[in-house]
């Protein structure tokens, strides 16, 4: 859609994206080609474009005296180089708001897209901002990028495009929406067929599914969903404490309603016996590599985030 809204407005040459490293983005063949995981791309390469990937954020790559932020910066400043050079050719660059979820959750400082919104204005480029994971309340806020502050200091960023699944429905019925500005759809909006967006689906605008989305949204009104999960968040993070002291247990991290640490393990198969230890104890965990994150419904109550503490690190101590 954005590189079809650049053919619209007379520019077919923009008709590339930038993506982070370790991006994740889906595997239908547009997303996967701005995918950046090696596990899903290996088999279709020959299948996919080619684009640019630069820099990502995740703090765990800082240098040792540098802070989230100052490394998010830095990041940013490649970023601006990259696009410096390349602009000409770039449509849109397409962002996981502050948690890489396939990365590792990989967790990064507002701030990267305070300066990723500047530059891709001054660029003239898209900002596309991929919320499939962590939209819908996950990271603390209903949208990650209403964490970033604006340059004109307003709390906020808007992006161009921003793209919505998995909570959008509660999780009960398949639906994705994806948004974008009055500007980019009154370039659609034509009696020339080739200007229309003719992208479309068998299930385009289910009515069951858009019944569950607002059924979904209703509820995060009527029952505060967005502050109650603070107050849970706090409390999983008082009972995690003695998870983030294990010895073993590294880079204990938080983003709302997003969990993630790594575990100094010396077994080639952590993930395996991790799941196979969690679920013996009734817990469902899918570490990725080394890395074990909670992603927890937000029906979650106390006494299951007492047993999600008490059981991983009990997985935890049997896997170092
Ligand atoms: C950030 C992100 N983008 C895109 C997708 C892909 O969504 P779908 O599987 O519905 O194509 C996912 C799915 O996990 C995701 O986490």
């Amino acid at each position: 859609m954005s590189v079809h809204y650049w053919r619209n407005i007379d520019q077919p040459h923009k008709n590339s994206f930038v993506s982070l490293k370790h991006s994740y983005h889906g595997e239908t063949l547009g997303a996967l080609s701005v995918t950046d995981i090696a596990m899903f791309k290996g088999e279709y390469g020959a299948l996919l474009g080619q684009h640019a990937t630069v820099l990502n954020p995740d703090w765990r790559n800082a240098g040792p005296e540098e802070s989230a932020r100052d490394y998010a910066v830095r990041c940013a400043a490649q970023l601006e180089a990259h696009l410096q050079e390349h602009h000409h050719s770039i449509a849109a660059l397409i962002i996981e708001p502050l948690v890489q979820g396939a990365a590792g959750m990989a967790m990064y400082h507002p701030i990267y897209l305070t300066r990723a919104r500047a530059l891709c204005d001054q660029y003239d480029i898209h900002l596309i901002v991929d919320e499939i994971a962590v939209g819908m309340g996950r990271t603390g806020t209903m949208f990650a990028c209403e964490q970033a502050e604006a340059c004109d200091g307003a709390s906020g960023i808007s992006p161009d495009f921003l793209c919505l699944s998995k909570g959008l429905s509660g999780g009960y019925l398949p639906l994705s929406v994806v948004m974008t500005t009055d500007t980019i759809y009154r370039s659609f909006y034509d009696d020339r067929l080739a200007r229309g967006f003719l992208h479309s689906h068998s299930y385009t605008g289910n009515p069951l599914a858009c019944r569950a989305a607002l059924a979904t949204l209703e509820i995060f009104e009527q029952d505060n969903v967005i502050a109650t999960n603070k107050g849970r968040a706090a409390y999983l993070n008082q009972v995690s404490q003695p998870l983030r002291d294990h010895p073993q247990v590294k880079n204990f991290r938080n983003t709302g309603m997003i969990w993630a640490f790594e575990v100094s393990s010396p077994h080639d198969d952590f993930a395996l016996r991790c799941f196979q230890l969690a679920l013996d104890r009734g817990l469902l965990l899918r570490p990725m590599g080394k890395t074990i994150y909670f992603m927890p419904p937000y029906v979650i109550n106390e006494a299951e985030m007492d047993a999600l503490a008490e059981h991983t690190l009990a997985v935890v101590a049997a896997t170092t």
